[in-house]
């Protein structure tokens, strides 16, 4: 029934509220976080202070930045009955469910859950984002029938969750590259998995639920799933000269391929030109060239066939293979990132909130007669 309104599939173009967070502009390519070109903070920046300026609009000074940065340290360890449920689960389940369920979990034993007022959003916010790199590297190590690795307190986050996940401590440089990807991933306005974490607690529910709704989001193939299936897609290849044939028998069946195209980017994602580089060094570095290699072969035949740039998923894949991360943890460490731009959103939300609830143009039938069970 029409009710005069314009149809938007998939809410194309459609601006549902003010944010001062994060700033696209796909037609330059261009990333802003509250106001930092993404540039000027992968080559100043890290992880950490990053978080700091999403969650409070502005770079912190010293002490801020320590207070945070030890806070998010003192916070990683996991109760013993969270451990217990990691423990508890399949084996075979993804980490992506995993990640979902454990960050739901978090709530229970959480006195200030329901409390929203900012202070205690704000001490959620850093046990969310502590804890959700602790509960992947550990489940990783449990279905590996391992014991969960501490964390040490003498590393910062990228370090850290990558000595919890291998014990061993990174060198400097996979350390940083895997701080910038932190840093790219973070926050990126209103994709999927921040709208979901704002259309939850616009309805005054809480962090923990608007953050589960937010992983459950990512998990998507379109979404956060979609480095996954870059790598796959590369091994499938396996060799550099069967990339061609590959990509152009997948165009032909109208198949996507998955890290290329992008909702708001319409020329070159800024988060890719720092992924491909990393690719290619990490590439250089472990002398595994071949996924850089495949990787720039599909991205010429994409422009040249369909006119589509990589987005951040497409070289995310090969720098993470370099690093020896499972592929099933690529999507989880979106959301190891991502946390913290969700965050970032949900604060704004409860800030100036309004119940985010769209109408749809009803278009089934309006006058049928009740028949009964038995006469159907
Ligand atoms: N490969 C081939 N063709 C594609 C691709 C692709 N990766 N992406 C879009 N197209 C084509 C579509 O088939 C469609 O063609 P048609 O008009 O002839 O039917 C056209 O481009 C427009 O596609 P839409 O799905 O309408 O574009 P939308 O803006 O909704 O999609 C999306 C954006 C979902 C990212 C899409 O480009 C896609 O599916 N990409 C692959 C998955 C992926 O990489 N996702 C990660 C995105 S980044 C992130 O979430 C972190």
């Amino acid at each position: 029934m029409s009710r005069e309104s314009v149809v938007s599939e998939g809410l194309k173009g459609v601006v549902i509220g003010k944010s001062e967070i994060c700033f696209i502009d796909g037609k330059r390519g261009k990333l802003i976080y509250r106001g930092y070109d993404i540039h000027d903070l992968v080559k100043h920046s890290n992880f950490e202070e990053v978080v700091y300026l999403l969650w409070h609009g502005k770079l912190p000074v010293k002490k801020q930045f320590n207070d945070l940065y030890n806070n998010l340290v003192a916070n990683r360890e996991l109760s013993k009955g969270v451990i217990s449920i990691l423990k508890s689960f399949p084996k075979k389940a993804t980490p992506m469910e995993v990640l979902r369920t454990a960050i739901s979990a978090l709530s229970l034993n959480d006195p200030d859950a329901d409390d929203n007022s900012f202070e205690a959003n704000i001490k959620k916010a850093i046990k969310l984002t502590a804890k959700t790199a602790t509960v992947i590297a550990s489940f990783d190590r449990i279905r590996k029938g391992k014991e969960p690795i501490e964390p040490n307190p003498n590393l910062n986050h990228a370090a850290n969750f990558l000595y919890m996940l291998t014990g061993k401590i990174p060198n400097e440089m996979i350390s940083r590259f895997f701080d910038i990807c932190l840093i790219l991933h973070a926050d990126h306005e209103l994709n999927a998995s921040t709208f979901a974490a704002r259309v939850t607690c616009s309805t005054l529910s809480d962090l923990y639920s608007a953050i589960t709704s937010a992983v459950g989001t990512l998990k998507g193939p379109l979404h956060g799933g979609a480095n996954i299936e870059v790598m796959k897609m590369l091994s499938d290849m396996g060799t550099v000269d069967k990339a061609k044939g590959y990509i152009t028998a997948r165009l032909a069946e109208k198949k996507r391929i998955m890290g290329f195209g992008h909702r708001v980017y319409k020329t070159e994602d800024p988060r890719a030109t720092h992924l491909r580089r990393m690719s290619k060094e990490m590439g250089e570095k472990t002398g595994e060239i071949k996924w850089y290699e495949m990787s720039r072969v599909i991205e010429d035949i994409m422009m040249s066939e369909k006119g589509m740039y990589p987005n951040v998923d497409f070289y995310s894949a090969s720098v993470y293979y370099a690093m020896g991360i499972p592929m099933d943890l690529y999507t989880p460490i979106f959301a190891l990132s991502r946390v913290s731009g969700w965050i970032a959103h949900v604060l704004e939300q409860y800030s100036n909130n309004a119940l985010i609830r769209p109408i749809a143009e009803y278009v089934g039938p309006i006058d049928l007669t009740y028949v009964p069970i038995d006469k159907r």
